[in-house]
């Protein structure tokens, strides 16, 4: 197992099915894990809001027995105010493992090259590797078996749709992004995508039609049109992403049985409605609660 995890790819096929049949065990004996980390400190970076990232390490860590130091923009003001390099060598010190959310994904990839401890990525702009573990950890408890469902993913092919792309191509999930023109995801995250998909047959493709894209959809899965750093595109973005919403009639053209999903905080009446989000179809409360038991078993595997 690698030192750190930055994205999916980090993992091997094993690494990530072992994760979740540990996050399952944890999920189902909880108590068993209560001294599993005993006395490690995990440092979370924040440079953009969340609240289930904050919330799930932060259970996550006491609940293996540990402790969290939470630190906010304006405390480290990353790179700024201190270097990355010297962040990384401070904290290596007095943690036993870093988690960071932030913009540029070379961050990530900077801390962990100089920190000595496990670094974990709790979403950059390329990426968001736990939600992706979370997600396929709900997809699998729901579903059953992984290999050979279809994850449609409508909307904009950001940091979500790549780690759900680097994720299905491991799981030999076929993934399908549904994206207007312009906003696919990116190239080199598409390529790395379709190149481990040869090892499991998974299919990855972008459509530029969301009707098209969801058919034999086993998955429907969206995300905000503007994500964090995006805030002045929102209402460009509101027009061009509007034939992306996912609504019943959408969600009608999947196949039957077809469930919804949202990494949240949804923007209710954009990308996704009422009325699908909170319908029986819709497993996203499942998914969120899901951070939990699988940041649970990449902590316990990178930190132990
Ligand atoms: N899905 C997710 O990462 O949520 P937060 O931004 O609230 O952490
Ligand atoms: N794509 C979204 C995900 C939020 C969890 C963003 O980066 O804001």
């Amino acid at each position: 197992m690698k030192k750190d995890f930055l994205t999916i790819r980090d993992f091997t096929r094993e690494e990530i099915l072992g994760t979740f049949k540990l996050a399952a065990e944890m999920k189902a004996h909880a108590q068993n894990y209560s001294s599993a980390l005993k006395g490690k400190t995990l440092a979370m970076i924040f440079e953009k809001p969340s609240l289930r990232t904050r919330v799930t390490f932060d259970v996550g860590i006491q609940q293996l027995g540990g402790f969290s130091v939470c630190l906010l923009p304006m405390e480290i003001s990353l790179g700024k105010r201190e270097s990355v390099h010297d962040v990384a060598k401070n904290l290596e010190r007095m943690v036993q493992g870093i988690m960071i959310r932030t913009f540029a994904h070379q961050i990530v990839v900077e801390m962990a090259k100089h920190a000595s401890v496990p670094v974990i990525n709790a979403l950059t702009d390329y990426s968001h590797p736990c939600q992706a573990m979370a997600d396929y950890l709900t997809i699998q408890e729901v579903k059953g078996e992984l290999k050979g469902l279809k994850l449609c993913f409508v909307g904009d092919g950001n940091n979500v749709a790549h780690s759900l792309m680097f994720a299905g191509a491991r799981l030999g999930v076929h993934v399908t992004v549904a994206c207007p023109k312009g906003y696919e995801p990116n190239p080199t995250a598409f390529q790395s995508a379709l190149e481990d998909a040869k090892q499991t047959g998974a299919q990855i493709e972008v459509v530029h039609d969301a009707m098209e894209g969801v058919k034999n959809a086993d998955v429907i899965y969206t995300d905000v049109w503007a994500s964090m750093g995006q805030e002045s595109e929102t209402e460009k973005r509101k027009a061009i992403f509007h034939p992306f919403q996912v609504n019943k009639q959408l969600m009608a053209k999947a196949n039957a049985g077809a469930i919804f999903m949202h990494c949240l905080p949804a923007h209710r009446g954009d990308e996704v409605t009422d009325e699908v989000i909170d319908s029986p179809a819709s497993v996203v409360f499942q998914e969120a609660e899901n951070r939990l038991h699988a940041q649970k078993a990449v902590m316990y595997q990178l930190m132990k």
